[in-house]
This record gives structure tokens, sequence and C-alpha cells, in this order.
């Protein structure tokens, strides 16, 4: 941890200090408030259905997983202030992905040892023992591997819950695995059917490379193999994950993705989410790819230490993850009381044969569509009269989905403007020359915070050489995540503008581009 530590070490301790005065000053007063107006959740910058710890600095999701009807979260969590440091496991739970119940911190850091990411399991048959007989038919309980980190080690460990999660117990015989080195972290761990056994895929962050390891009971490992180095290597690897999806189109041939986080060196900058394609059979990894190839599952610069859920597939067939919304450049900095972290929106995976090569394609969790309130919807028009609807409809909000298919006409340039208001705007725009999606945020709102906020974030448009585009668009009170053509490209990016800046407006430019369709929901907030 030279990175965090070297960089945080006396700012963590001097703004743990500040946020403690800052939340002895103002923070009761926001609770006071809260029983009155509910300001808790109705902050200028608080998501209105992302997920968002209720107080405290949150980072990367960690182990989710569904298990007896409930979605579990748990993330990196500061139990005492609003900066990283004592990391912990948070913890919520929901029923439908979008609906969350704040719980009790799950993991606690204790003696000096900070709970890093990790991942959880059901242990079906009691393979590790720590299972209490509920029945004898579903003698099952979830197992968490994480790492235990101290300036010196980072090891990796196990706690187990026989109670749905909501109390957990660190295994005695912690670590399980100890390679006596400084950067060893993250590890996923998946049950591999064809070869009976658990694997684990864990980083080397450092080496640029992931290691993958054995086990039988979750408490005894043996190596498989090494993946690494390979495409983007201009900072440690983190977080890895890795799972099968079927390609579509390509009559149900499965391929396995790993996806290897990356800071700094990220495509925006800073933090960033890259992925492999290949073929693993229960050992070893192999890159359908050139080594050097380098894919991005976002172009944003807010999409970090993704995750997936660990046993929805066996329920219902979809793989689902989701990101930190967030970058280790300015998280530390971003305008936001009394929390500071958000997730991205739970995202279904699938994999699709393009001429460019297959590419990872990510889609909305329809349980979303259930926060839809108010829709317009707009027929094939131009842009002018597209916009002149919207006035008149009175279509804005800071909670908001967006559908627009866009025919390019005769532009250079289309898109829309999102989180308008009185000298500013974030635009969603596509440059029809260079076939690219782009979130330009240089004039978003507050962007002073750090430098290397404000920006424009570009993606390919695939397949390339179309005149029509789909953007699919999550507009939140404090970010943006933008699908483009049903998800072969995402760009997520938080914002942070006034409250009132709820406008909306399409343009384009140097030419006259078209709406083909347009459907604009208003989105309730999750939280009340
Ligand atoms: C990724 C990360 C992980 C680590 C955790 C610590 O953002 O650096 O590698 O486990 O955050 O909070």
């Amino acid at each position: 941890m030279d990175r965090r530590d070297s960089r945080m070490e006396w700012p963590r301790n001097r703004i743990f200090s500040i946020a403690v005065i800052a939340w002895l000053l103002f923070g009761t007063s926001i609770l006071a408030q809260s029983t009155k107006s509910d300001a808790l959740y109705d902050e200028t910058y608080r998501p209105q259905y992302h997920f968002t710890p209720a107080k405290n600095w949150m980072n990367d999701p960690n182990g989710p997983i569904y298990y007896k009807d409930e979605y579990h979260l748990f993330f990196q969590y500061n139990p005492f202030g609003n900066v990283w440091g004592h990391m912990s496991w948070g913890h919520a739970v929901s029923r439908d992905l979008v609906h969350w119940q704040h719980l009790p911190v799950a993991i606690p850091e204790e003696n000096g040892i900070m709970i890093f990411s990790g991942s959880t399991v059901v242990d079906w048959h009691n393979s590790s023992g720590f299972c209490k007989e509920v029945s004898v038919a579903e003698p099952s309980c979830l197992v968490a591997i994480y790492t235990g980190h101290t300036e010196k080690l980072q090891t990796q460990n196990l706690a187990y819950s026989n109670d749905r999660g909501r109390t957990w117990t660190k295994y005695s015989g912690n670590p399980v695995l100890d390679l006596h080195m400084q950067d060893f972290r993250d590890p996923k761990v998946f049950w591999h059917e064809p070869s009976h056994k658990w694997v684990m895929v864990a980083a080397l962050p450092t080496l640029h490379k992931v290691r993958f390891f054995g086990s039988t009971d979750l408490k005894h490992w043996s190596t498989l193999s090494d993946f690494g180095p390979a495409g983007g290597t201009a900072g440690v690897w983190e977080c890895p994950d890795l799972f099968p999806l079927p390609v579509e189109g390509e009559g149900g041939q499965t391929r396995w993705v790993l996806s290897i986080n990356l800071n700094p060196g990220g495509l925006a900058g800073g933090s960033g989410d890259q992925y492999f394609v290949g073929q693993f059979d229960g050992a070893t990894f192999v890159n359908a790819n050139p080594a050097e190839q380098v894919l991005w599952a976002d172009y944003g610069k807010d999409f970090y230490a993704s995750t997936s859920f660990s046993n929805i597939l066996a329920t219902d067939g979809r793989r689902i993850w989701l990101g930190w919304l967030l970058n280790w450049e300015y998280a530390g900095k971003v305008p936001t009381f009394p929390w500071r972290g958000v997730q991205s929106i739970p995202r279904a995976l699938s994999l699709k044969q393009f001429p460019e090569g297959i590419r990872l394609v990510q889609s909305p969790a329809k349980e979303l569509e259930t926060l839809r309130q108010d829709h317009v919807s707009l027929g094939e028009q131009d842009i002018a009269a597209a916009n002149g609807a919207l006035l008149a409809k009175r279509v804005r909000g800071d909670a908001l989905e967006i559908i627009a298919e866009l025919d390019s006409g005769n532009s250079a340039e289309a898109g829309i403007r999102v989180r308008k208001g009185k000298d500013e705007a974030t635009t969603i725009g596509v440059d029809w020359v260079k076939q690219e999606l782009f979130v330009d945020r240089t004039r978003s709102g507050n962007i002073a915070f750090d430098e290397k906020f404000p920006g424009r974030h570009a993606g390919p448009l695939l397949p390339a050489g179309g005149k029509r585009v789909k953007l699919h668009i999550f507009v939140d009170r404090s970010s943006v995540e933008v699908f483009v053509n049903d998800g072969s490209t995402v760009i997520s990016d938080a914002l942070f503008p006034s409250r009132d800046s709820q406008d909306i407006e399409l343009y384009s430019k140097n030419g006259e581009a078209r709406i083909v369709k347009l459907e604009v929901w208003n989105l309730q907030s999750a939280w009340r």
C-alpha cells in the first residue's frame, strides 16, 4: 500500500481530525434536521438511487452475493470518518438491488489489522466446517474471504456467518494464505464445478499479476498459476474478478472474463477497469487477445474496483456487477458530506461478437425500472422541435433515466446536455466523425476541488460506422452513467452540479441531427 500510505498518511490524520470537528459542529445538526425535514439522503449531492452509506467514507464494493432471498452488499468502509482509514466491511441488504437497508459493520478492523477488499461465497455443503446444521438437507452458511492489511503484510483471511449475514466470526486459524508479501490482496473466490473445487484469484498488485489458487475447504490453498503482466500495467493491479459468460450470437459459446482494476493508468487518468477475454480450465487463464491489447470496461473516469455478485447466476442466470463510482485521484476531496463514496448502478453483463472482436456488454439491472415515475416520450423529429416539447412539458430533474436514439443527419456532433442550469451543464455527445461518444464535465458544476476532476472522457461507438446511436443515460444528483448502443460502450462519471441545475437539452453541431426517439423518466428516490 505504498501508494495510499505515502499519499494519504499525513492528510489522512489531519483530515480525520477536521472531519471529527466538522461532524461535532455540523453533523449533529444535520441529524437533528433530518428528523424534521428528512434532510439525510436529501443533501445536494446525495445520490437518490445509487448506494451510499448514510455517513462516512466508502470505497470498493466487497463480496456482493445473493442468499436466501436477499442481496448483500459489503463495502470498504471507515466507521469513524469521512476519509479513508480503519477499513472495515460495511454492510447493507436489499430484496431488489434498488432499495437498501443499512446493517451494522459486518467485519471490523481489529488489533491493527484492517479488512481490505474480498468476496463472499455460499458454502452449500459445509466444505469449510463453519456451517451449523440448520437443516441436514441444506447445511449452508456464508463465508467471506478478505485481505487482512497491515503496513508490512497482506494476507487472505476468512470470516463466516450462520445467520444470513447478520453476524460474522473471524476464523481462528487466520490467515489462510500468507505469501509474506506487502502487496497481495483482493481475493475473489468462486466454486469451479468442472474441477470440483474453490478457485481464488488474488492480485499481486506491484508485479502486475494475478495468482490463481485452488482449495476444497476454503482453508487450505494451493497455487494453480499466474496471469500477467499484460494489458495496462501503468499502475497497480487490484480487485480481480473472473467469470464465464455466453457470447451473444455465437450459439451459446462461453468465454471467461478476467477483470483487473488498474490504478493509476486508467484510460481517463487515475483508476480504471480493464478486462481480458479468454478461457479458464480451472487452473490457467489463457488470454484470447494479444498480450498488449487493453480492453476497458468503462470509458469514464469513475468506475473502479468492480466486482460481480456471487450466486445470482444460480438463481436467475444473470451475472451482475457494480463498481465504485469514484477515482483515487480525487476521491478523498469530493465535496460530499457527511458521506464520501458511491457505488454504480448494478449492471447485467454479457459478451458480444463485434467486427472489432468480442466485447463486454453491460446493461442496467432491470430492477431499476421500478423507480420510473413521470414519463415523456417523443417520436421522430428535429432537435429544435424536441427541445420545444421538453420545455413545454417541463421535463427536468436531478434523477432521470433517458433513452435517446439519435440520427446524425448531416451534423458533425449531436447529443444531450443534462444537469443544465445557469452557466453549467454536462454534455453527453456523439462525434460522428471520430465515431466516439463522450461525456464532457468541464463545466458540470463544482469542479474546483481537484484539478484532475474536470475533463472530457470518450469511448468508441461499437460497431463503428453507424449513423444512428442509442444512448441509455442514468442521471443522479452526483453522477451520470451512459450506456451506448445497448451497453457496448459505457461511460461513468461523477458530477457535482448545483442543486437546481436540472434541465435537459438536445443539441447538434455543424449540421442538423434528428431524434429517432426520446424517452425520459423521473426516477423516484430509493431512500424514501
Ligand atoms: C482498491 C483498493 C484495494 C484494497 C482497498 C483498500 O480501491 O486499493 O486494492 O483492498 O482498496 O481500501
